[in-house]
């Protein structure tokens, strides 16, 4: 008991000290500015669903003044040396044609494990829409420019890993066509959860088993892909059971309308599409597709993936490229601080010893599970707000615990103790995760709260019931304001 009583005191002292900046910040909003409003468009007409071959050779000219795959691979080796300390660079693999997929990761502590969440854009999916990959390379370097003297840019480098891939399909960019080298739509090539068209692991594009290879290391919250032919911010599912176009919601569709709003809504123009309302669109309502990449990342990954329609027009002139930039800017920024800015994140522990368990959320009446990371125990639960949640944590070999909560804009921290399951003798449970949980850091931990001095650890405890009374003091004096931090 007293051991319980001193790790949520713990607890609730650590999660008040730490991370804030996790303070709430209210979305930017995109009002335009007076210089958008003059600039006309040439309307050209859209090919969003096939390549038209007859076309490639004027698609040529449209190219001028867009990176060609060299000066991308520059561009992204610039940008981690001049900003060393906030990113690093790495590859995830090769396209069919032997080009690197270059991932540039934006963080304070880029390549170490923290108890954040972690997002990923990918740009160029379809070699023939290049707009993506030139705006994610205008965010890395505004964010870079502006880490420090942005609050924006300093909440996501702070307290977000974001990874960015400008362009997932190297070969199709400089084919200039939608497929890739070996001719097929990435887009088409993932695991279906109707259809077995993509089982077969070998016949699995290199691009695409970059792909799953890179969610197989990286734990990701949420991710967006840039396409371009359109304007609107497309959420799951993407494929219908019965092959009609239908609206066909996910258990999230609540959690993906919010996010899918977060975008067209900081978007320059995109929220007053006439064609989709609120310039949102459910994937199937649209036009189903089968091996998607969106369907697939929240199925298996985890992850809740956005596809992004940044511009009608596939190819603008390159000279359009800074203002297309300044009109996604606010949304690719908002997207990812919402990681931060809201839903429930909190870490799961041991009421034993303190140690995080690598445990599960689930929301009733959601039936969709997000994992805890495996070092920290750190979970991150997108939600829509304005909503009142029944959040359950499990772990195997412990009870269960749940608690309601009433999410409103802001974020929450939700922490969970749980209580290790006692069988009939009244012996505890062996647990499974027992010897593969991070044992330095576990430990550590435990050697600093029962460490060899028990004057100090009493001293300790006393240091913690004086700022405990402090903290709740200051809650009572700011709660209407405060992040919101529940223990249960
Ligand atoms: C935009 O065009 C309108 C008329 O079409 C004109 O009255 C206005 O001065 C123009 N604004 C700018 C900034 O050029
Ligand atoms: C391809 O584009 C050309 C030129 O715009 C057009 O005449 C032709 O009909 C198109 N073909 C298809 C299959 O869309
Ligand atoms: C990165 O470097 C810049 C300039 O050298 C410095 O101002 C900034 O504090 C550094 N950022 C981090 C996260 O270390
Ligand atoms: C958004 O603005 C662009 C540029 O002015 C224009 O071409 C496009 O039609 C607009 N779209 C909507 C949905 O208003
Ligand atoms: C929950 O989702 C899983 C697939 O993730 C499915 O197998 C199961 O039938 C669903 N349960 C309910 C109650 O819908
Ligand atoms: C929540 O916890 C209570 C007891 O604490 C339990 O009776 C109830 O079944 C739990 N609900 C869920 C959804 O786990
Ligand atoms: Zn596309």
């Amino acid at each position: 008991m007293t051991n319980n009583l001193f790790f949520s005191l713990f607890l609730l002292l650590a999660s008040t000290l730490s991370s804030p900046s996790l303070a709430r910040v209210p979305f930017h909003t995109n009002a335009p500015s007076e210089d958008f409003k003059n600039i006309s468009y040439a309307t050209r007409a859209r090919h969003l669903l096939e390549d038209n071959e007859s076309q490639a050779q004027k698609i040529v000219d449209f190219a001028r003044g867009y990176m060609t795959n060299d000066d991308l691979e520059t561009a992204v080796k610039e940008f981690g040396q001049r900003c060393s300390n906030i990113s690093r660079i790495y590859s995830i693999g090769k396209s069919v044609n032997g080009v690197p997929l270059w991932v540039i990761e934006i963080s304070d502590k880029p390549g170490e494990e923290e108890a954040e969440p972690a997002f990923k854009y990918i740009g160029n999916v379809h070699g023939d829409e290049p707009v993506g990959r030139e705006l994610l390379l205008f965010l890395a370097n505004w964010l870079c420019d502006n880490h420090l003297k942005d609050p924006l840019a300093t909440l996501i480098v702070e307290n977000v890993h974001l990874h960015i891939l400008p362009s997932m399909n190297p070969d199709g960019f400089s084919l200039r066509r939608r497929r890739n080298a070996n001719n097929i739509d990435l887009n088409r090539n993932f695991p279906d959860q109707f259809f077995p068209v993509n089982d077969d692991e070998d016949s699995r594009q290199p691009e695409t088993r970059a792909i799953m290879n890179w969610l197989r290391d990286i734990r990701f919250t949420a991710s967006a892909t840039l396409h371009g032919g359109a304007l609107v911010a497309n959420y799951p599912w993407d494929g219908t059971e019965d092959k009609k176009t239908n609206y066909y919601g996910s258990p999230d569709d609540d959690t993906f309308r919010f996010m899918a709003s977060i975008y067209s809504h900081s978007h320059y123009n995109m929220s007053s599409s006439k064609e989709f309302p609120g310039g949102i669109t459910n994937g199937a309502a649209w036009y189903p597709i089968y091996g998607g990449m969106q369907d697939w990342n929240y199925i298996h990954a985890g992850c809740f993936e956005l596809t992004l329609e940044v511009s009608d027009d596939k190819w603008p002139n390159a000279a359009e490229l800074p203002v297309i930039w300044r009109y996604n800017k606010m949304s690719l920024l908002n997207l990812v601080a919402s990681l931060v800015k809201t839903g429930v994140h909190g870490r799961i522990y041991s009421s034993g010893d303190g140690r995080p368990l690598p445990g599960f959320i689930t929301v009733s009446g959601i039936n969709y599970t997000v994992r805890a990371g495996t070092v920290f125990a750190d979970y991150h639960r997108i939600l829509a707000p304005g909503d009142k949640y029944r959040v359950v944590a499990t772990m195997p070999g412990y009870k269960s615990k749940n608690t309601t909560i009433w999410l409103d804009d802001g974020p929450m921290t939700l922490d969970f103790v749980l209580d290790p399951e006692v069988s009939v003798k009244g012996s505890v449970l062996q647990n499974v995760y027992d010897c593969n949980c991070n044992s330095k850091c576990r430990q550590e931990f435990v050697q600093f709260l029962w460490g060899a001095h028990l004057e100090l650890y009493f001293g300790f405890i006393l240091i913690l019931g004086l700022l405990c009374i402090l903290f709740q003091r200051r809650v009572k004096a700011k709660s209407s304001r405060a992040k919101r931090t529940v223990v249960v």
